[in-house]
């Protein structure tokens, strides 16, 4: 039998992308099949905590005894993360590939094809960040956050550490096509103030139940700065 030692505990994650509408047929996402933090739910969920994963469109099946609700742009993932948090959470995990940016106004009819011109101009802005939001309101114990890189892994991961407050970052090589996004394995660098762990590859399944171990070691063994 699995530890039941997350019981009392409310664990909050976000999975999958976030849709930001063009017009009512278009719109403008990330990859992302959700598969990591559905993995992290069912793990956290196992081991005793509440869990609430909060989610953009999928096609991975809800994970039993698990909250899901189910979201669309980040603006709405970040009102959910906030109504879902009212009370202190005790992690936030944000394995989400959140749109960095949206449309400055979504058209609420299709365009239509410009016949002089071949190119056309949208203009966008940045979308709320939902972990630094979450941590400037200390709406959880603890935060964790992932980091999808290309390149420089572990110092980006680092910087985003610091930037945006966070606990654990959890970085990603999403230049490689055999981790990453969409894929059932993954390799990930776990990054603390004090301490870098690379677990070796592994399902998703698998990973996610080492990465809920580390994290709940290390909010046992850390006081929370929120
Ligand atoms: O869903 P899968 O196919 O299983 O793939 C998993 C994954 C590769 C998507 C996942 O492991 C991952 O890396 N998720 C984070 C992707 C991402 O948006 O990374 P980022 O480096 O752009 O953002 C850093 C962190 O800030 C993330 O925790 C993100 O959720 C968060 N963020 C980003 C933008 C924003 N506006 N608000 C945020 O909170």
């Amino acid at each position: 039998a699995i530890k039941q030692d997350l019981t009392g505990q409310h664990w909050v994650i976000t999975a999958g992308p976030t849709m930001e509408a063009i017009d009512p047929v278009r719109y403008i996402s990330n990859h992302s099949s959700g598969k990591m933090g559905y993995a992290l739910a069912t793990a956290a969920q196992a081991r005793g905590a509440s869990v609430t994963l909060i989610s953009g469109p999928v096609q991975c099946a809800a994970p039993h005894g698990v909250n899901l609700v189910s979201v669309k742009s980040a603006d709405e993932m970040l009102a959910a993360c906030e109504s879902n948090m009212t009370q202190q959470a005790d992690v936030f995990i944000g394995a989400a590939a959140v749109a960095d940016f949206k449309m400055k106004t979504a058209t609420d009819q299709k365009m239509k094809k410009q016949s002089d011109s071949d190119e056309i101009q949208l203009t966008l802005v940045k979308n709320p960040d939902i972990i630094a939001t979450l941590t400037q309101k200390k709406r959880a114990k603890y935060m964790v956050g992932f980091a999808a890189e290309t390149q420089k892994v572990v110092e980006y991961a680092k910087g985003k550490l610091v930037k945006k407050g966070l606990d654990i970052i959890i970085a990603n090589d999403v230049s490689r096509t055999d981790i990453g996004f969409n894929q059932d394995q993954n390799q990930v660098t776990v990054i603390t103030k004090d301490n870098t762990w690379s677990p070796s590859k592994a399902a998703k399944k698998e990973l996610a139940t080492q990465l809920v171990s580390f994290i709940y070691e290390y909010t046992a063994s850390t006081p929370s700065t929120n």
